[in-house]
């Protein structure tokens, strides 16, 4: 049953805030979990739907996942160690598990169904098959999206592959079946992407090189046959999230707030980058690393912004934050241009469409023309709409901080998709004195 959620009007939003897990590292935590010999203790893990998918198709395929404390365990099988599970795979909403996992069925000789949600089953599934099936994973029948059947083979064959598109699950789907492969397996991507898998799989004692080529393209080499041995890790906040309350703070006047352990990898940081360029003031405080990736705190502070042009190469680094951005973009001085947006279309919905039809409808000056999105802000936004959110987290969460800031409450039509990603956004905003109800 959909759950409609209202934002309305908020000012001096203030207070200190800490945002649950990486989702990306913890859906890679408890997959390499799985595939390391040994016991893996997870501190911080993301327990939202599409992690929990994650922990239950590792659960079925013969991992052992305990919590407790707080604390995650996962009894890993070693690499190549997992069990054919009886039934479907249930994904649910989750395109980066049925990817990266596609890429650990292939290297084991087992037949395996995989099935998600409506948003799930309209997902490309094709752009790992590709490769997957270049390595000697066979699919059965027609089609390349979920529902889908494939049987993985002990005698995966190494690849050298270059990514068609900037897609980090595509890469990780790739080098975590090299694992299973004999000899060296390598992805060349021409825009760098998030690197979680890299860094993890060097964490868990994986054989990695990774090479920078020319124009920021990289290759990053896996060595096949992989002993991976299981390790403690700590989750650090997630930048995807922590990005709707820092653009709350930013709009809402007289706000001042911290949102603590906040991942910081330069390939997840392009939408910070981006609010800086706007104008917005955001400091990073204590700086640090954690669980060998770098974090900080961010105090951020109530903004005037101008409009800026986002450029096409800088799209892998905040794929997700568009629709935030573009909420954003709208009571900035003038024009945004955000461009290179092709991998917005194959999100949780068509998020370039979704996002123009919301800001339409809340009265902002929005085109969509192509993959470019342009907003032209106007300090005040209308508001007083109710925005379809198409099945889709993010774009609920993006409208409902428009309307933190909105002269008019704005209503979204589904506001339970939020517990995919975040499912205490509600609760923190509201802590930090947001009015959605
Ligand atoms: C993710 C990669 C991104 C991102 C998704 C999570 C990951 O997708 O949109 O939310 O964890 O690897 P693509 O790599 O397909 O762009």
């Amino acid at each position: 049953m959909s759950q409609p959620l209202t934002a309305s009007r908020s000012a001096r939003l203030s207070g200190r805030v800490t945002v649950p897990g990486d989702k990306s590292i913890s859906h890679r935590a408890l997959i390499l979990g799985a595939l390391a010999a040994g016991r893996t203790r997870i501190e911080g893990l993301l327990e939202s739907e599409d992690v929990l998918a994650t922990a239950r198709v590792v659960a079925t395929l013969g991992a052992i996942v305990s919590q407790k404390n707080g604390v995650v365990e996962v009894l890993g099988q070693g690499v190549g160690g997992l069990r054919a599970p009886e039934g479907p795979l249930d994904f649910g909403n989750s395109g980066t598990s049925a990817r990266l996992m596609l890429g650990v069925v292939a290297g084991h000789d087992m037949c395996v169904s995989f099935t998600g949600d409506a948003s799930l089953s309209r997902r490309p599934m094709g752009r790992v098959l590709e490769p997957l099936t270049a390595m000697g994973l066979r699919v059965e029948g027609e089609g390349d999206t979920l529902p889908l059947t494939v049987r993985g083979t002990a005698d995966l064959i190494p690849v050298e592959y270059m990514l068609p598109v900037p897609s980090a699950q595509v890469k990780s789907s790739v080098l975590l079946a090299g694992l299973h492969a004999p000899g060296r397996t390598t992805v060349i991507e021409p825009l760098p992407t998030r690197d979680h898998t890299e860094r993890m799989l060097v964490y868990f004692g994986a054989e990695l090189d990774i090479e920078d080529l020319d124009d920021g393209a990289r290759a990053i080499t896996v060595c096949g046959d992989a002993e991976l041995r299981g390790a403690a890790l700590s989750v650090p906040g997630d930048p995807s999230s922590a990005a709707f309350l820092v653009a709350a703070a930013l709009i809402c006047p007289d706000s001042e707030i911290v949102v603590e352990n906040v991942l910081l990898n330069p390939t997840r940081a392009g939408f910070f980058e981006t609010l800086r360029e706007m104008g917005a003031d955001i400091e990073v405080l204590n700086p640090r690393q954690a669980g060998g990736e770098p974090v900080g705190d961010l105090r951020v502070k109530t903004s005037a912004l101008k409009g800026v042009r986002v450029p096409p190469e800088r799209a892998p680094s905040m794929i997700d934050e568009y629709p935030v951005l573009a909420a954003v973009a709208a009571f900035a001085d003038g024009e945004t241009r955000m461009e290179g947006l092709a991998e917005l279309k194959v999100k949780e919905s068509d998020r370039l469409a979704a996002t123009a039809e919301g800001l339409a409808a809340c009265g902002v000056d929005v085109e969509a023309d192509g993959d470019t999105l342009i907003v032209r802000g106007a300090h005040t936004v209308k508001g007083g709409a109710e925005v379809a959110t198409h099945m889709d987290h993010r774009i609920a969460m993006a409208f409902l901080t428009l309307g933190l800031g909105a002269e008019e409450p704005v209503t979204v039509d589904d506001g339970s998709m939020i517990a995919t990603s975040f499912p205490d956004f509600a609760a923190l905003m509201s802590g930090l004195g947001a009015r959605i109800a």
